[in-house]
This record gives structure tokens, sequence and C-alpha cells, in this order.
């Protein structure tokens, strides 16, 4: 993929970065040291997602002298997505211990690919500036562009999504839809495959993190379903320009 198309797009450059992520990539990565990854990559990349963060000047008194100091300006709220988007959580409030957390439930429909909203409890008007929407998979877009929609309408002034893997795929369909989003990830992948899982990816990051594994519909690797194949077909025609 082309990043340079998308000037919104940060791919972390961390050595850490690349190093924890190949551990979490693994097959034989057990849940607990899954969880524990996805919450040390989410810690450095919630750093670089915060770095234009704006401050303001504030006094403070050190034990010798009052100096100039600073404190963060923008309200800001962490927006994880259930399930998979919960482990991301604990690191960035470790970060920003005064951040709200908005719950936001999708799920994707595994034929459609479509997500479906099953919680929300915004209230009417927004309570932060900024919204930090936590994935660790960014895979069609859909379920993240879904996510600013929510945000948007609720009045948020700006959006950014945190991811650990991204498809190309999802990047063209979230930076179409929102351009004005800044997406932050660890690595952007080949593609999607038949079932709309990003490849080589990890699998699916929410069974992974709570180890549940129970039947085939959850995995990837099984009979393709014809729509969901076509669905990516479409968004691969798109990201190559074909419209
Ligand atoms: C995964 C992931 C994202 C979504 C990404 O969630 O955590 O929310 O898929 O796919 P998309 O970009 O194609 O929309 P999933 O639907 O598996 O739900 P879960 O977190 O509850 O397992
Ligand atoms: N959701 C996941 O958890 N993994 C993928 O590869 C795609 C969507």
């Amino acid at each position: 993929m082309d990043a340079t198309r998308y000037p919104n797009l940060h791919i972390s450059r961390h050595p850490l970065v690349d190093h924890k992520l190949s551990l979490l990539r693994d097959r034989t990565t057990e849940p607990k040291r899954f969880r524990e990854l996805v919450r040390e990559l989410s810690w450095l990349l919630g750093y670089e997602a915060m770095a234009d963060l704006t401050t303001q000047p504030i006094t403070i008194e050190t034990p010798l002298e009052q100096m100039a100091g600073a404190e963060l300006e923008p309200k800001v709220g962490l927006v994880p997505v259930l399930r998979a988007g919960l482990g991301m959580v604990d690191a960035m409030l470790e970060l920003m211990p005064s951040a709200e957390v908005w719950h936001i439930g999708l799920y994707r429909d595994e034929r459609s690919l479509k997500p479906v909203e099953y919680y929300n409890k915004l209230p009417d008007a927004a309570t932060v500036q900024v919204c930090l929407i936590l994935d660790p998979m960014l895979a069609t877009g859909g379920s993240s562009a879904a996510t600013v929609d929510i945000l948007k309408a609720w009045g948020a002034a700006r959006i950014k999504q945190v991811s650990l893997i991204a498809a190309p795929e999802g990047i063209a369909t979230l930076s179409t839809a929102h351009p004005d989003v800044d997406i932050h990830v660890a690595a952007v992948d080949r593609a999607l495959n038949e079932r709309g899982y990003i490849v080589p990816g990890l699998g699916d990051a929410g069974d992974r993190q709570f180890g549940t594994f129970a039947g085939p519909s959850s995995e990837p690797g099984h009979d393709p379903a014809d729509e969901t194949a076509e669905v990516v077909r479409r968004l691969q025609r798109n990201l190559a320009g074909e419209s």
C-alpha cells in the first residue's frame, strides 16, 4: 500500500512496537501473554497518538520556587469498541488518568461484514473534545467508520483511531469516509482474506484476548461465505481505484 496517499495515517516506527507486535502475532502466544502485549502496545501507540495534544500554561510551585508549567488542554474521551478494544483501555488510562471512557458495542456481521451496534450509552451532548477510538483491528474499516459516525453525531470535535493492525482496505474506507480522522497503527498488513480477516494479521483479536475459541463461526480459515468474499472483492476494487 502506498502510505503517502494517506496523510492522516501514522505507522509506528518504534522498535519496541515491532518486537512486541511479532510476539502478539505468534499463534503460540497464550491469552494471558496476549493481553499483556495488547496493553504494552497500547501504551506505546497511545504515547505517539497523543503527541499533538495541546497544553495550556499553568503556574506551579516547586518546593523551591514558582514556575510556568503546563496542563493538557482538551478533555479526552477513550472509546473502546467492544469487545476487543477493552484490552487497550487500562494502558491509555495510565497515560491519561483523567480521561473519560465511553464504550461502544459493535460486532461485525459474519456474512455482510457490516457493523451491528449493540451498546451505546453516550449522553446527549459531547462531554469531551478529543476522542480516541480503541480497537486492535481495522479490517474492512466498517466498525471504525460507524464509530466515527456515532462520535461526530455526538459532537466530538476531534477523533483519532488507535489500532494495532490495519488492512489497506480498512484504511481506504475510513480515510475516504472521514479524512479528518488520524489513524495510528503499529502495522499495515498485506490485505484482507476472503473471510474479511487481516493477513498475515493475528487472527481474531477478541477471541485471542478472552480465550473464546468456541466454534468455526468465529475462526478464520473455514469455508468462505460467497457474500463475504464479494464484500472483500468490492473493497479491494475500491482500494485499487476501480470504484
Ligand atoms: C473485530 C475488531 C473490530 C472489527 C474490525 O471485532 O475488534 O471491532 O472486528 O473489523 P472491521 O474493520 O471489518 O469492521 P468483532 O466484530 O470480531 O467483535 P469482538 O471484538 O466482539 O470479537
Ligand atoms: N477482526 C479481528 O479480530 N481480526 C481480523 O483479522 C479482522 C477483524
